[in-house]
């Protein structure tokens, strides 16, 4: 087992992704804590996975005192948080001189701030152990920018540059920072995006095809393991080879 006594948050981990990444991560020996602002999915997925070593916590990772109760919580319980996963995000897509600041201030409140909010809240427990993996979703989009997506892109493009920064920061005190770039994989989030465009993104696709949550929770897997030991400050692009 890759993650024997590891104690892992995982943000946005109701649906989607993040789902299956707790999924996998129980598979692989984990305690598994999901925090996700949505009640109604986070009991459900309590319930289908069905373990001991898993809990939910009714949390939005802009609201620093939730974050910061549901850290101490895990605390109390476990004693340590050896794995953080900012997976939480969401979009709010529009051209730009259609784009409410309504629109702007949500997402750039949900997919960087909420980064920053859980990281703060985490590293000084990672900081006490002097170890720790920080794993933060960025996408495709960040590296490559895209047509409507202002908000969104620019959270991506940000998330990427504090995954650099903090790796520099928290390297020398034994916790590794890295990002994952998914490309476009079927979930929720990508169901609201017209057929027409993906039929596009997986012509744009060389492997033709969009990816699972499975992909990207397996890469997950890997950079969180002691593997992935060396790699720290990387952006690991999980999309097929999609450049858009
Ligand atoms: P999803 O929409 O299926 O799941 C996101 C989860 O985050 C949901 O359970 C939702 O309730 C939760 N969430 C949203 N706002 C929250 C908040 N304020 N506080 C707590 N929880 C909140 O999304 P998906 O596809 O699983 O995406 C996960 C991450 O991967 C996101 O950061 C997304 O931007 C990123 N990503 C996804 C891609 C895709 O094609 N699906 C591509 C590139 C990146």
């Amino acid at each position: 087992m890759k993650l024997a006594g590891k104690v892992a948050i995982i943000t946005g981990g109701a649906r989607g992704i993040g789902k299956v990444t707790a999924k996998k991560f129980l598979e692989e020996g984990a305690k598994v804590v999901i925090c996700d602002y949505d009640q109604a999915a986070g009991q459900a997925t309590l319930a289908d996975l069905g373990s001991n070593d898993v809990s939910f916590f009714q949390v939005d990772v802009t609201n620093t005192a939730q974050v910061e109760a549901m850290v101490q919580s895990t605390i109390d319980t476990y004693g340590r948080i050896d794995i953080l996963i900012n997976n939480a995000g969401i979009t709010n897509d529009g051209f730009l001189v259609k784009m409410s600041e309504e629109a702007w201030e949500k997402v750039l409140a949900v997919n960087l701030s909420g980064v920053f909010k859980c990281t703060k809240a985490v590293a000084p427990f990672m900081l006490d152990q002097k170890s720790g993996v920080i794993l933060n979703a960025s996408s495709v989009v960040g590296i490559y920018g895209n047509i409507g997506q202002s908000n969104y892109v620019a959270t991506k493009a940000g998330v990427i540059g504090m995954t650099k920064g903090w790796a520099k920061e928290f390297g020398p005190k034994g916790i590794r920072v890295n990002a994952i770039a998914p490309g476009f994989i079927a979930t929720d989030m990508v169901s609201t995006v017209p057929q027409k465009v993906i039929d596009t993104m997986k012509e744009k696709t060389p492997l033709k095809k969009l990816g699972t949550p499975e992909d990207i929770a397996e890469a997950y897997l890997f950079l969180a393991s002691d593997a992935a030991g060396y790699i720290n400050g990387t952006i690991l692009s999980v999309d097929g080879g999609l450049v858009v």
